[in-house]
């Protein structure tokens, strides 16, 4: 039998999501959105992509949470983009209702799937899924270093004129600015970056990778990244679908890991069938240790504000 993967917002992100699982053949895929029309006409298109490109999902866009029924995977995208000069903490109490009640109907058809949550903040909206669905932890996961490493990962390629896949990027923590590429682990295949890259040069490409983001946001003007996002988290879709156990950065609920406890932070996770299923915990410098702990700090901010609200 085919997987199942329902990804929730038929955006810019959502849409693409849709459209790399099926170009991969991944699952079937159930888009669903609040807009009457949007996910079952983008829906229809994908489908009569098929045949073109020779993969054979079924793809069903819907405003009706029952044809979610049973998902392996629910990828969600919904809320509000980015819009030039906000940052994504503006979006906050927005899309906090919108994952909330996203995640309450979802929970409700498909009790044992895994949630991979996009929507920004993201570091506060994984931990708002988690809150709001009951699940373990290891059933709900931010993507968000996967994306930040990809573009790492790219501007270090684009550099140096080497393919991608020789690019090992290591970055953690928070989405955004808190963001830190560590320099110092990654490489390519096996030479460090120090080797290869100027001091100043890399400095620049860290600094470009924090801001990578708001550079696209300032060329598009209205919305946000989605290309890369989405790619991102079909990336952590597959590994968890063909139980790759691929080791991807995630964001997940740390509970002792790195000092930190009760609080949604971007480390390195083995992702499997049953989700986060190891998280590794890096030997840190002090400096890297504190930028995780400001991160964490970030987060945890957000997340008694949304407390606060539903006292
Ligand atoms: N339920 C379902 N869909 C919703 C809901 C809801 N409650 N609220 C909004 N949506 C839908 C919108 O109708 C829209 O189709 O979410 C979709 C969002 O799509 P875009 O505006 O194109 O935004 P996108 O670029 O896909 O980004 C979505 O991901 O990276 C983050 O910051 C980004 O939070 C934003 C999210």
């Amino acid at each position: 039998m085919r997987k199942k993967i329902t990804v929730v917002g038929a955006g810019n992100i959502g849409a693409n999501c849709a459209m790399w699982i099926a170009s991969k053949e991944l699952a079937d895929v159930v888009l669903v959105d609040v807009v009457e029309g949007i996910p079952q006409g983008k829906g229809l298109d994908l489908l009569q992509s098929g045949p073109v490109n020779g993969y054979d999902v079924r793809i069903t866009g819907t405003n009706d949470y029952a044809a979610t029924a049973d998902s392996d995977i629910v990828i969600i995208t919904a809320g509000l983009a980015r819009k030039p000069g906000m940052s994504r903490d503006d979006l906050l109490l927005t899309n906090y209702s919108i994952v909330k009640g996203i995640t309450t109907e979802v929970v409700k058809h498909s009790p044992d799937c895994i949630i991979i949550v996009i929507t920004n903040p993201l570091d506060a909206m994984a931990q708002t899924a988690y809150m709001a669905s009951g699940f373990p932890k290891q059933r709900v996961i931010g993507m968000a270093g996967v994306l930040d490493s990809a573009r790492f990962r790219a501007f270090i390629a684009e550099e140096l004129q080497v393919s991608v896949e020789n690019v090992t990027a290591v970055v953690l923590v928070g989405h955004g600015d808190t963001m830190v590429p560590l320099v110092r682990l990654s490489n390519v295949t096996g030479i460090p970056l120090t080797d290869l890259i100027a001091p100043e040069k890399l400095a620049a490409i860290v600094k470009r990778t924090q801001n990578g983001g708001a550079e696209i946001v300032k060329c598009l003007k209205t919305g946000s990244a989605y290309y890369a996002p989405s790619a991102a988290a079909v990336e952590m879709a597959e590994s968890i679908l063909k139980d790759k156990k691929k080791v991807l950065p995630c964001c997940v609920l740390l509970e002792g890991e790195y000092g930190i406890n009760g609080t949604f932070v971007g480390v390195p996770c083995k992702l499997g069938a049953k989700g986060v299923e190891k998280i590794y915990e890096l030997k840190l410098t002090a400096e890297e240790t504190a930028a995780l702990h400001k991160s964490a700090g970030a987060v945890k901010e957000l997340v008694d504000v949304i407390k606060k609200k539903n006292a």
